[in-house]
């Protein structure tokens, strides 16, 4: 059963700096690098290369970057027969900037990932499909018009509600897993600070529940991951390994859960070869040339 994934699709600019500039402030990049991103298509690649068949559904625009970042996403296993190419708009940009102490900073120009329009969702043929996953990169009104078809062919509704936009926590009644990291949690859950304690979590993951039957899942950074439902939590601990670039690991995270639960793992299972995936793609720079293989995955977890 496969992963279909509605999502944003971005050139990445990567400049490797050794601090991160201040505003007003000029500093000399070590380095810079092209690489495939966006969160659509970065967990898109991260669930395809974890064995499930994997569709995108996004657009980019009629240019050379949108050309070339699709048959890359095609080299990595992805169906990419619903990405649009639009003359109306450029290939969505990001300029990213990482500094030797693994901080990052990111900025989005959307381009043709903002005009992927409800109709056309609503359009696209959706049996067989196991789990439905998407990210805030692309319309709410497109990922609404998704979670609805969705729901009445028995999709399992996954949101990563990333990145923290108010428009959001409107999908949150129509996602079955809402996926987050601790500042977004803090955002939505209108928190004065970011919560770190597992209980401390479960109690505002859970203000953001409307059904009995949601799970949210918060990554926590080195500590971990928490899952929390109605009636339990756990918590997976981090793996301890030396972080190369960190842009795209909660990516990672969401493509390799959804491949996870699309396999019928569950949700424990699921959570913890997610997050050993993630702890993989750390160690590699890139956000899509960093997922790493279900192979990959099974040896560290045996080691
Ligand atoms: O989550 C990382 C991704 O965010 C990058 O690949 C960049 O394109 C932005 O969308």
């Amino acid at each position: 059963m496969g992963v279909f994934v509605l999502g944003s699709i971005n050139l990445d600019a990567v400049a490797r700096v050794d601090d991160l500039p201040r505003p007003g402030e000029t500093v000399a990049g070590l380095s810079l690098e092209l690489f495939l991103g966006g969160k659509g298509a970065n967990q898109a690649v991260a669930a395809a290369r974890m064995g499930a068949p994997t569709r995108l559904m996004g657009a980019v625009g009629k240019d050379d970057s949108g050309a070339s970042l699709k048959v890359k996403l095609a080299g990595y296993g992805v169906q990419v027969a619903d990405v649009a190419e639009l003359s109306g708009a450029p290939t969505g940009q990001a300029h990213v900037w990482v500094s030797n102490g693994g901080e990052n900073m990111i900025v989005v120009t959307g381009g043709a990932n903002m005009m992927i329009t409800p109709q056309q969702v609503a359009a696209t043929a959706l049996e067989g499909q196991r789990v439905l996953l998407a990210q805030l990169e692309t319309p709410a009104s497109a990922i609404e018009a998704l979670f609805k078809a969705g729901a009445a062919k028995g999709g399992l509704r996954v949101l990563n509600a990333a990145p923290a936009l108010p428009q959001g926590a409107a999908l949150f009644p129509l996602t079955d897993i809402l996926i987050l990291n601790q500042t977004e949690l803090a955002t939505y859950a209108r928190l004065d600070h970011e919560p770190a304690k597992l209980e401390e979590v479960s109690k505002a993951a859970r203000k953001l529940m409307s059904r009995p039957d949601q799970t949210i899942i918060v990554t926590l950074g080195k500590t971990g991951v928490a899952a929390v439902r109605r009636d339990e939590a756990f918590l997976v601990e981090g793996r301890k390994v030396k972080a190369v670039d960190t842009v795209g690991a909660g990516d990672c995270f969401c493509g390799a859960l959804a491949a996870g639960l699309a396999a019928n793992l569950d949700l424990r299972e699921a959570v913890e070869q997610a997050n050993a995936a993630a702890a993989l793609s750390v160690q590699k720079p890139g956000a899509a040339p960093s997922m790493p293989s279900k192979r990959e995955v099974e040896v560290f977890l045996e080691g």
